[in-house]
């Protein structure tokens, strides 16, 4: 099948850098939110990240406008009626996602393919939430999309061939690998690495080391390129809650109990980097620990 329109939405951090990367490749792109700040914000950083790939040589200054002029911004789901592919990047929340799609189906065409970025929630539950299971799959980008090289494909129990071979070509397409996961709770790279970030926080809560300790520790002591504290403020501690909540719910063992500080980061509205202030404040020059 033969996909050039694609739908993003959710202009967070994922749909922006999902947008960005369709529209470098070529693909003519509706970003949709159902919040206007994040719709500015989006645009904004799409730019100046095509920049930053610009000065690095990554890109060609000149492919920045033609790929900013394929991103149109949306608030509305109308956008998606001639979409032959919608990637949903919303809210890390079954029933968020779930209330979208029961929107977007009936503005899609009979042959539209819908994929979801979830990070854990099951992609057979998802689909199973659509018109259309068979045109149903994962792909799971990697935070910052523009930069990370991997792309997890995940079927759900009735995602068909075509859908699946044509999910493969996108990701040729935008010049990522791809790495096949069975649909289980947080698939390949969360079931390893959330459990990890989960165990670094208990660390912190059990007072073995403070942030600064933490970090460093895994950073210079397993070669780690970000302190696991530092890359939990990255993804953002809300998403990390959730992950460790579908982890624990899913698979039904208490070694995935998300850490109680974890929850008490993120009832503060500690989110991480999105929202300034999590295992780190972020709102002066420097990051500086918060214990
Ligand atoms: N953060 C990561 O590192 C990461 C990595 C891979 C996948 N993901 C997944 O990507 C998805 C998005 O995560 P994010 O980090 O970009 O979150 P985010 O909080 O940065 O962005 C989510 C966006 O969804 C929008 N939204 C909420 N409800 C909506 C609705 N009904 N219609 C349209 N837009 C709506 C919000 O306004 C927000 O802009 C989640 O499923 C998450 O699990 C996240």
């Amino acid at each position: 099948m033969s996909i050039e329109r694609i739908g993003v939405i959710g202009a967070g951090q994922m749909g922006n850098g999902i947008a960005h990367v369709l529209s470098l490749a070529g693909y003519d792109v509706v970003l949709e939110d159902i919040n206007s700040e994040q719709l500015d914000r989006a645009t904004a950083v799409i730019q100046r990240n095509m920049q930053r790939q610009s000065a690095k040589g990554l890109i060609k200054e000149e492919e920045i406008g033609p790929a900013i002029g394929r991103i149109h911004a949306s608030q509305s789901l109308e956008g998606m009626r001639d979409r032959d592919l919608v990637i949903e990047a919303a809210t890390e929340d079954e029933a968020v996602k779930r209330k979208i799609f029961q929107e977007l189906c009936p503005r899609l065409s009979a042959k539209a393919m819908i994929a979801t970025n979830t990070s854990s929630i099951s992609v057979t539950r998802l689909a199973a939430s659509t018109d259309r299971p068979e045109r149903f799959i994962g792909l799971h980008f990697m935070n910052p999309v523009p930069v990370m090289q991997l792309v997890e494909v995940i079927r759900g129990i009735a995602t068909d061939d075509t859908t699946f071979q044509a999910a493969l070509d996108i990701i040729k397409h935008v010049g990522k690998t791809a790495a096949y996961a069975e649909d289980f709770p947080a698939f390949i790279v969360n079931r390893i690495l959330l459990p990890m970030i989960n165990e670094a926080v208990y660390t912190l809560y059990e007072g073995v080391g403070n942030v600064e300790a933490i970090d460093t520790a895994m950073r210079l002591g397993a070669n780690h390129p970000m302190g696991p504290l530092q890359l939990a403020d990255f993804i953002g501690l809300d998403t990390c809650l959730s992950v460790m909540q579908v982890l624990y719910e899913g698979l039904a063992d208490s070694k995935y109990r998300p850490c109680p500080l974890l929850v008490k980061y993120v009832e503060a509205g500690w989110l991480g980097r999105k929202t300034g202030r999590g295992f780190y404040d972020y709102r002066g020059k420097e990051p500086v620990p918060t214990r």
